[in-house]
């Protein structure tokens, strides 16, 4: 991955978009309907644009989906690529770094995830405050490219507290609760053992998944603000005495999908 790929795919897009975006959103698992409320929508396969990587998860159409969303310009990821997948952590960042390239000047980030706060229940909605990257795994690894960003990038404030307010105030304008939390980021795609996940809550982990981490690393290094919003599909192995399925994840994302698209059109209005 280096910067003359990035300013390749940019330009790619540039040439093909009609308007620019100034809000790019990745769709977690499930949640891909929202793109399907852009207006004047222009998609673009993964699969054309040069570098790009395609998705191959179930339910992740693999798209990039471009126009306007609550009068905002924006670029909907519309499937994001996993490690489990096969894909190296940089591979899964790439686009991040493209649609800086192309304007963008926020980053909303959404996953469905699993609870590991007992507090938590199954369709809440957590504003990711903080996250502990659990893969072992980072897309900087290697030569770093200046042009991208710093060697070693501040993660302080990585979920950028404005945004965060952001979220917060459009979560009350909808009269959903938005909870906030830690989110813990690991390879899969086995979901985790219940000895696991008490390991993670010791650790401070509120909700687990298996993204997310590796975009806002990316985003981290070149200085694009990033808000992430994850979606409780399930309580995390062990804490309800029951199975896991990603049945369960993808019927649970879709009955909460309504309220989730709510909540991210109030939040780019925000923005
Ligand atoms: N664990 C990891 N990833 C997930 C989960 C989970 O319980 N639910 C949705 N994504």
């Amino acid at each position: 991955m280096t910067h003359v790929q990035v300013a390749e795919s940019a330009a790619y897009l540039r040439a093909r978009l009609p308007v620019l975006p100034e809000i790019a959103i990745v769709l977690g698992s499930g949640l891909g309907p929202l793109a399907g409320q852009v207006q004047d929508a222009v998609s673009i396969a993964y699969a054309e644009i040069p570098h790009f990587r395609m998705s191959t998860a179930p339910d992740h159409a693999g798209r990039l989906v471009c126009g306007t969303l609550a009068g905002r310009r924006v670029a909907c990821m519309q499937g994001r690529l996993h490690g489990y997948e096969g894909y190296a952590p940089d591979e899964i960042a790439y686009p991040v770094y493209v649609l800086r390239a192309l304007g963008v000047q926020a980053l909303v980030l959404t996953n469905a995830s699993g609870g590991i706060n007992t507090g938590f229940a199954v369709g809440d909605f957590m504003l990711i405050e903080d996250h502990i990257n659990l893969t072992g795994k980072s897309p900087l690894t290697g030569a770093n490219d200046a042009q991208l960003g710093t060697r070693f990038p501040d993660m302080t404030f990585a979920y950028a507290p404005a945004l965060r307010d952001k979220a917060q105030a459009a979560a009350q304008l909808c009269g959903l609760t938005l909870r906030t939390g830690v989110y813990c980021g690991v390879n899969g795609p086995q979901f985790e053992t219940p000895a696991e996940i008490r390991a993670f809550r010791a650790l401070g982990a509120d909700a687990v998944g298996m993204s997310t981490v590796f975009e806002v690393i990316a985003a981290a290094h070149c200085g694009l603000p990033a808000v992430a919003v994850a979606m409780i599909t399930n309580m995390a192995a062990g804490v309800l005495m029951q199975p896991l399925s990603g049945a369960e994840v993808n019927e649970i994302a879709a009955r909460r999908g309504v309220d989730f698209r709510r909540l991210m059109t109030a939040l780019v209005e925000k923005l």
